[in-house]
């Protein structure tokens, strides 16, 4: 870091004067006293014209300096470099995204700091959902890690090499609970579970953000997609979200609001209408409540066009119509429609939208630049050192390997299959254990593809010269090819286990992904019934970025393990727990449904009035083929040790209104092996005034315990924590009584209850 001061700092990188004198002003007057930075920027606003500020609300994909993965439609907006520079030194852009690269960035920047009507530097942004260079888990992945401070550190990792590339804004973290797995974008969230995604968003905000945002390796962080992306109606992609505002509530707006109170300063209007406002145009989501009830500050951009999609909504008539909806209801920067800067001026002259609308979403614009240091220092995280220097470092491959093995779940582990021995004659067999494509996993936009450790190369690795690895791909992801059967199951003779990769390719999750049936793709199956017919003891390793229904040979198989996707250094990690070096810790996020049928499928569902409790069917909540059960329960995750959990108890049956009581249980592992176990807490509100989940997580510790040692484990529980949204639509307790377990998943546990009392 160095210590020129700033204004130094500038003219040492080539800054003109001219724009010197505008961000000198900003600086100036933050130096006098913290208050009057907001009179520079009110000064700015006095003097900036109407087309200016509508520039100042427009963000554009970066057509310069684009190498990643197409993750959007193309479109007409799509510009050349010529085009771009001149929006730029007009002052028609407030940012792009979406492109990496210092050299390129700088060259934008000088541009918009010397050449634009006020010299107000660009803000670079990015979907860095994942990690960049370097990809971690996918979120879905990591969250099965249970562990927000991982989340923390890879978060943190990804914007050190996100801001080494020159960007200052993620598109992340996906906050969207999502509780129907046929969702493509289930890989990118939390998952299911509302506490424990409200954890992993404050772990990742606080990550990407770092300490201060002005930080030269700190990025803003966009929680999204404000709101109930995750509830689009039969889990397809882009469509109405149809759901009573106590639910919006109670499930999908708390990670938001966890995300805002660790200070992410952005947020991105989902694409969705919730019951029937599109959130583009909400204006009780984006002001009412988001700016009203919460004091958000920060800026609200909308999600690639949402805004003109008004139109095909049917809530605006034409693109002028959408600007006015969207920029009213409190949508600040239009991204990549280019209709704020079409509509904006003359919606202002002709009274439309109302000068003091733009000024106000121009503020939270230059706000934010001006909390990223921008003004400071337009040239920040654009130094073209880090780009060489802070891109896969041994120490974030070393965090990618590591979030890798603590995001793995072994769902199934019959006769202790697994740890394999590294001395065994082994068949690794699937469509894609050496392509390297698939495995930064869904929603890599910049991956080093080249460097991904298949599941190949890592089992080689661990295995040296010890055993024997024979490799067979066997079928394609969904399309079975001439011999790749046969071959197959010649190496599954050939050896004493097999180990079979199957699930989804990368492409078969992420955005507008959206699957009828989540069970793996036929032409594995049919690998997998081969294999398994040789009768050869397999260990299914699974990929995937959502739970799956599975079936057949795979779901039959002795041992199976949830292996998502891992990203760059898949193949080690993998390794690491099916040779039993390291102790498995996932928990499921998301339930596996037995059948696809089930979905949307999650395991905190209200209750109904004729549960089935019992095997009996007769006029039940359940389906006519499967109980009305997972096949793998939210919080899952098997151990290598054997673990077993105490009764839970509570040190009073009563709870007062300010008080605490204590909930403990005690849990053992009587096996050979040390083992990692993630103690989970839930709770059942079992009368209140309206009808509330069956179970809800309410905590979660993690805890080692060696071959034959008992731990208690106590939580403390307190009124909040049995708080519900009511219909008055606030927070609050109701006095009575509340079963507690402390258990190994959302089944299982023996329960406790405890009185609340007034
Ligand atoms: C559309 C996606 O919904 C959003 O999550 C992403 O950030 C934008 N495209 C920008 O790429």
């Amino acid at each position: 870091m160095t210590l020129l001061n700033p204004t130094r700092r500038l003219l040492l990188q080539g800054v003109s004067a001219a724009a010197l004198v505008a961000v000198a002003a900003l600086g100036v007057a933050r130096a006098k006293a913290t208050g009057k930075a907001v009179d520079s920027i009110e000064d700015l606003i006095s003097k900036m014209s109407i087309e200016e500020k509508a520039g100042q609300l427009s963000l554009f994909s970066d057509p310069t300096r684009f190498q990643g993965a197409i993750i959007n439609p193309t479109s007409e907006q799509a510009a050349t470099k010529d085009r771009v520079y001149a929006d730029i030194a007009a002052g028609r852009i407030t940012g792009l995204f979406n492109g990496i690269g210092v050299a390129g960035a700088r060259e934008m920047q000088k541009i918009a700091v010397e050449q634009s009507p006020h010299g107000i530097p660009l803000v670079f942004a990015g979907d860095v959902i994942h990690g960049l260079k370097t990809t971690f888990p996918i979120p879905l992945a990591e969250a099965a890690s249970f562990d927000t401070d991982l989340a923390f550190r890879t978060a943190r990792a990804a914007a050190v090499e996100a801001t080494a590339v020159g960007l200052h804004w993620t598109f992340a973290p996906m906050v969207d609970v999502a509780r129907d797995q046929r969702w493509g974008r289930n890989a990118e969230g939390a998952g299911e579970d509302t506490f424990l995604g409200s954890q992993f968003a404050v772990a990742r905000v606080n990550g990407f953000q770092g300490s201060s945002l002005k930080d030269d390796t700190s990025l803003l962080a966009c929680p999204k997609h404000f709101a109930a992306y995750g509830a689009v109606q039969g889990g397809m992609d882009y469509n109405t979200a149809d759901i009573p505002e106590t639910t919006l509530r109670q499930t999908h707006l708390p990670p938001f609001q966890a995300a805002f109170d660790a200070g992410a300063l952005s947020t991105m209007s989902a694409f969705n209408d919730v019951a029937g406002v599109p959130s583009t145009g909400n204006h009780y989501l984006l002001t009412d409540i988001l700016r009203g009830e919460w004091g958000f500050k920060g800026l609200v951009v909308s999600d690639y066009t949402s805004e003109e999609e008004l139109v095909a909504h049917g809530f605006a008539a034409d693109g002028a119509d959408a600007t006015a909806k969207a920029i009213n209801a409190g949508c600040d920067v239009a991204m990549q429609s280019g209709l704020y800067n079409a509509y904006l001026p003359d919606l202002v002259r002709n009274g439309t939208v109302s000068m003091a609308t733009v000024d106000e979403a121009v503020r939270r614009v230059l706000r934010v630049k001006q909390a990223l240091g921008l003004f400071d220092n337009p040239y920040r995280s654009l130094e073209l050192d880090r780009e060489k220097t802070d891109i896969r470092t041994a120490e974030t491959l070393a965090l990618a390997r590591e979030a890798g093995r603590k995001s793995i779940v072994l769902l199934k582990n019959e006769g202790g299959l697994l740890p394999l021995s590294k001395s065994a004659r082994i068949a690794l067999i699937g469509p894609c254990i050496d392509d390297k494509y698939d495995y930064p996993g869904p929603w890599a936009v910049f991956p080093d593809i080249a460097t991904c450790v298949t599941m190949a190369e890592g089992f080689q690795a661990a295995m040296g010269a010890d055993g024997t690895l024979t490799m067979a791909k066997g079928s394609h992801y969904e399309s079975l090819y001439d011999g790749g059967i046969d071959e197959a199951v010649r190496a599954a003779e050939a050896s004493d286990v097999v180990v079979l990769v199957i699930g989804e390719s990368a492409g078969m999750s992420g955005e507008a992904q959206s699957r009828v049936d989540i069970s793996i793709p036929e032409a594995q199956l049919t690998l997998a019934e081969a294999v398994a017919a040789t009768g050869k003891p397999v260990v299914v390793l699974l990929r995937h970025g959502r739970a799956l229904a599975l079936t057949g040979a795979a779901n039959t198989a002795p041992a199976i393990l949830a292996t998502w996707f891992l990203g760059s250094e898949t193949g080690h990690s993998v390794a690491d727990i099916v040779f039993g070096d390291y102790a498995p810790q996932g928990r499921l996020p998301v339930s596996f449904p037995q059948a696809s049928g089930q979905e949307p499928y999650y395991y905190n569902h209200r209750a109904t009035g004729r549960p089935q409790r019992t095997a009996d069917r007769e006029y039940k909540a359940r389906y006519r083929e499967v109980t009305n059960e997972a096949l793998y329960p939210f919080g899952h995750g098997l151990t290598y040790g054997d673990i077993s959990y105490g009764a839970t108890m509570v040190d009073a049956a009563k709870l007062k209104w300010n008080g605490t009581v204590g909930v403990s249980a005690t849990v053992s592992n009587k096996g050979r092996r040390a083992a990692h176990e993630v103690v989970q807490l839930y709770i059942h509100d079992r009368v209140a005034s309206l009808t509330q989940p069956v179970r809800a997580l309410t905590g979660f510790r993690h805890i080692d315990l060696a071959p034959g040692e008992t731990q208690t484990v106590t939580f403390t529980l307190r009124r909040s924590d049995l708080e519900f949204m009511t219909a008055k639509l606030r927070f609050a307790a109701e006095p009575g009584l509340f079963d507690i377990w402390i258990a190994p998943s959302a089944v299982g546990g023996i329960p406790a209850s405890v009185e609340l009392i007034a």
